[in-house]
């Protein structure tokens, strides 16, 4: 077997990358621009005919707030995912951004059945994995497996290495206690450390070296399905790559999809081909990279997009404007009526306080949850939704109007969409 670890070039130790210049720190693409060796993988493509592993449907998860004192009783709710509706597919990768709190983590959660959803479907490979009870999700267990944001934090200090990747084995019973050690050995030579490392404790190890061996650990019951909750937010900068890079190559190796969790849309860029944006709770725009990256509708996804610096506008001497966002994400136990967003939103209007908006499709594989869905500034002047939400443009009762029964969200997407030019259903 190669002993390269994957994604590094042959010769390129991990972590020997000198002090990062000024140009390094600024984010991910930056450092990337300027050291070729660390260059990410060509990002996958996505294919529309490959079948879903994991369907997520109007899934939610409220956490009870508790009053103080003798007698607690429930005093409110922590509306951490409110509804959330997606797909992943098999082999293939999708990537959930958004800023802190607006409820990733416990969408990974749920995913891997850590939380019981208050309710939705967590359809993994034909199963729907919500209702199941800690025994029969048994069987499942192994298919579905978390990468962990901190690596100093998610490997126990008083286990070895050996201990820490092999604990998956023994507990699943998967292969003879005779052959851990050799199956130890194995997945940390596929994620690049040394295989007579196993009996070395994880303060050992750098921490893109303690990533690594989280990842070994997540392989070592060869799952389907991949949820990466921020697994280089920790990292420097030339070091996210490597690891980047890994996770890539063990995707086109074993097939595993993926659900790569990010803080913002520099990262995902280089691994997913579709991308789902989150704002307190709620998806507010999903779709291809081309739609998300190129076009995007949605003004939270386009401050997003701002604060991301763009290389080859900053190698012409330009900068891309930002976009400031006034005030803080409200609390997910009172969020603002109508669309969360609002309170930070440089163009709401009356109807946004009155009607949430609907998650709408408006391309073959683009979606967004907005009144007023355009570039901001050459956004339209009415809502585009009144008519769909049969309300008048302030979101007052029509009495004419009704509201379009197609506008239940679905996971995936339709062969009909929203024209936003037409402002009608159709197809391409
Ligand atoms: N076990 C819990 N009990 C109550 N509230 C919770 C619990 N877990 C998360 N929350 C709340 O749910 C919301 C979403 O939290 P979550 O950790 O999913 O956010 P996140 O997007 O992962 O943030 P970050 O980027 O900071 O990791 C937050 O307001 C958080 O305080
Ligand atoms: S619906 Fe209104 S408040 Fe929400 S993002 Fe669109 S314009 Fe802004
Ligand atoms: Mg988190």
């Amino acid at each position: 077997m190669n002993t390269a670890a994957p994604g590094l070039p042959a010769d390129q130790p991990e972590e020997v990358s000198g002090s990062p210049s000024q140009a390094e720190l600024l984010d991910l693409e930056a450092a990337l621009a300027a050291r070729p060796e660390f260059q990410p993988h060509k990002a996958p493509e996505l294919d529309p005919t490959v079948k879903p592993i994991l369907t997520v449907e109007n899934l939610k998860m409220y956490f009870p707030v508790k009053s103080s004192g003798l007698i607690r009783r429930t005093i409110g709710q922590v509306q951490a995912v409110d509804g959330v509706s997606f797909e992943v597919p098999t082999g293939g990768s999708l990537g959930l951004v958004g800023e802190s709190g607006c409820g990733k983590s416990t969408m990974g959660r749920l995913i891997t059945r850590l939380y019981k959803p208050t309710s939705g479907r967590i359809e993994f490979d034909g199963t729907d994995l919500a209702p199941l009870s800690t025994r029969e999700l048994k069987p499942y267990r192994s298919d579905v497996q978390m990468i962990f944001q901190d690596p100093y934090s998610s490997l126990n200090p008083r286990h070895t290495v050996g201990t820490i990747v092999g604990a998956p084995l023994v507990i699943h019973d998967v292969v003879p206690k005779k052959q851990v050690l050799t199956r130890v050995q194995e997945l940390l030579e596929v994620v690049g450390l040394n295989p007579e490392h196993y009996n070395r404790y994880p303060n050992e190890f750098s921490g893109g070296q303690r990533q690594r061996i989280g990842i070994a650990r997540a392989l070592a019951l060869q799952p389907k399905l991949m949820v990466a909750d921020e697994p280089v937010s920790a990292l420097d900068v030339s070091i996210q790559a490597q690891v980047v890079n890994l996770l890539q190559d063990l995707q086109r190796e074993f097939g595993i999809a993926f659900l790569f969790i990010a803080h913002d849309l520099s990262i995902v860029r280089h691994f997913c081909p579709e991308v789902a944006v989150m704002y307190l709770g709620k998806i507010v725009e999903i779709g291809d990279r081309d739609s998300i990256y190129g076009h995007s509708y949605h003004p939270y996804t386009q401050a997003l997009l701002s604060a991301v610096p763009d290389v080859k506008q900053a190698a012409i001497g330009g900068r891309r404007e930002r976009i400031m966002l006034e005030g803080d994400v409200p609390s997910p136990i009172n969020p603002p009526s109508g669309c969360h967003f609002r309170t930070r939103c440089p163009i709401a209007r009356e109807i946004c306080a009155k009607h949430e908006p609907p998650l709408l499709q408006v391309g073959k594989r683009h979606k967004v949850a907005c009144h007023f869905p355009g570039e901001l500034g050459k956004h339209p002047v009415e809502p585009l939704t009144s008519r769909l939400l049969g309300v008048d443009d302030d979101g007052n009762p029509d009495p004419g109007g009704s509201p379009d029964a197609s506008l239940v969200t679905k996971p995936g997407y339709d062969d009909t969409w929203f024209d936003l030019d037409t402002k009608t259903f159709g197809r391409a």
